[in-house]
C-alpha cells in the first residue's frame, strides 16, 4: 500500500463520484469521503432535486444530475469529469432501487429497472470511463451490493439477482482495472436503516435484525466507512472483495 501524504485526508487531492448521493447510504459515503479529503461529485436523478444539492453543499462538492440507468450516463460522467477535473479516482455506484414481488407477480417491468439501475449502470459507468480513459491510476471503484445478491430474499428476485451479479462484475473488472492499477470492490450491507429500508414491514425488520450474529441492523455510517476504506490508498493491494456489512453473520 501507498502511504497517504496525511493520514487525516488520505483522500486529498482525489476527486470521486458517489451515485445515489441524494439521501441514505450515498448522502453519508459522500460526506465520509469529503471528510477523508475528497472532492466528490454527488450524483443522483434529476427528480432528487434540493436534496442533491443540499448533499452536495454540505460536502463542498458538486451536483451532478445524472440517472444512471441512461444509455449514455457513462459517457456523460467522462465528460464532466475530464472537463472539470481531468479525469477520476474514485466511483461509488451506490443508486439502487427496489420493486420488490414474489414471484408469481413479478411483471417484466420490475425485472427490468431493478437489473437496469442495479446490474447494467454500474457495469456501464465503468466502461464509459474507460472509454475515454477518464479513471486515474491508482484509483478505485466501489460497488454497493447486498447480502440478498449473497443469500438470495423472497419477493426480491429482481433485486437479489443483481447485487448477485454485482458481485460477478467486481470479479471479472479486476483484472480488466487491475491492468490500470485501480482496484474495484464491493459491500454487501445487511439491514441498514434508510427511506429504501423504512418501506420493509416492522415485523420483517425485526426479523432481520434478530437473525443477526450482532443482533442489529446497521448505520449507513457503517458502509460509508468500509467504502472508504476501499477508496484509502493503504487499501490498494486489494482488490476482488465483497465485504459483509452490519453483523448479518447467519449467511
Ligand atoms: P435510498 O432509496 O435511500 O437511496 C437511493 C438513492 O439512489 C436515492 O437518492 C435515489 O434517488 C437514487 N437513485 C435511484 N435510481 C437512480 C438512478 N437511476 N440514477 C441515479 N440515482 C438513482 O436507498 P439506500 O438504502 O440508501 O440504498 C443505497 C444502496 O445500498 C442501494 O444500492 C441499495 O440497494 C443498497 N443496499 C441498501 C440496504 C439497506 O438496508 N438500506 C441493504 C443492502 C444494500
Amino acid at each position: 500500500a501507498a502511504a497517504p501524504a496525511d493520514w487525516d485526508t488520505p483522500l486529498a487531492g482525489k476527486v470521486a463520484v458517489v451515485t445515489g448521493a441524494a439521501r441514505g447510504i450515498g448522502a453519508t459515503i459522500a460526506e465520509v469521503l469529503a471528510r477523508d479529503g475528497a472532492h466528490v461529485i454527488c450524483a443522483d436523478i434529476p427528480a432528487a432535486g434540493e436534496a442533491l444539492s443540499e448533499t452536495a453543499n454540505k460536502v463542498g462538492g458538486t451536483s451532478f444530475p445524472l440517472d444512471v440507468s441512461a444509455p449514455d450516463a457513462g459517457a456523460k460522467l467522462a465528460d464532466f469529469v475530464l472537463e472539470r477535473h481531468g479525469g477520476l479516482d474514485i466511483i461509488v455506484n451506490n443508486a439502487g432501487i427496489t420493486r420488490d414481488k414474489l414471484l408469481a407477480n413479478m411483471d417484466d417491468g420490475k425485472w427490468n429497472s431493478v437489473i437496469s439501475v442495479n446490474l447494467i449502470a454500474p457495469q456501464q459507468l465503468v466502461n464509459g470511463l474507460l472509454a475515454k480513459d477518464a479513471l486515474r491510476e491508482g484509483g478505485a471503484v466501489i460497488d454497493v451490493s447486498s447480502i440478498a445478491g449473497i443469500a438470495g430474499n423472497r419477493g426480491q428476485t429482481n433485486y437479489a439477482t443483481s447485487k448477485a451479479g454485482v458481485i460477478g462484475l467486481v470479479d471479472t473488472y479486476k483484472s480488466i482495472l487491475g491492468e490500470k492499477g485501480i482496484t474495484i470492490n464491493a459491500v454487501a450491507p445487511g439491514f441498514i436503516e434508510t427511506k429504501m429500508t423504512a418501506a420493509i414491514p416492522l415485523a420483517t425488520r425485526e426479523a432481520g435484525r434478530l437473525m443477526s450474529s450482532l443482533q442489529q441492523g446497521g448505520q449507513t455510517v457503517d458502509v460509508a466507512e468500509t467504502v472508504a476504506y476501499f477508496a484509502n490508498p493503504a487499501s490498494s493491494a486489494i482488490t476482488g472483495n465483497v465485504v459483509r456489512v452490519c453483523g448479518q453473520g447467519f449467511l
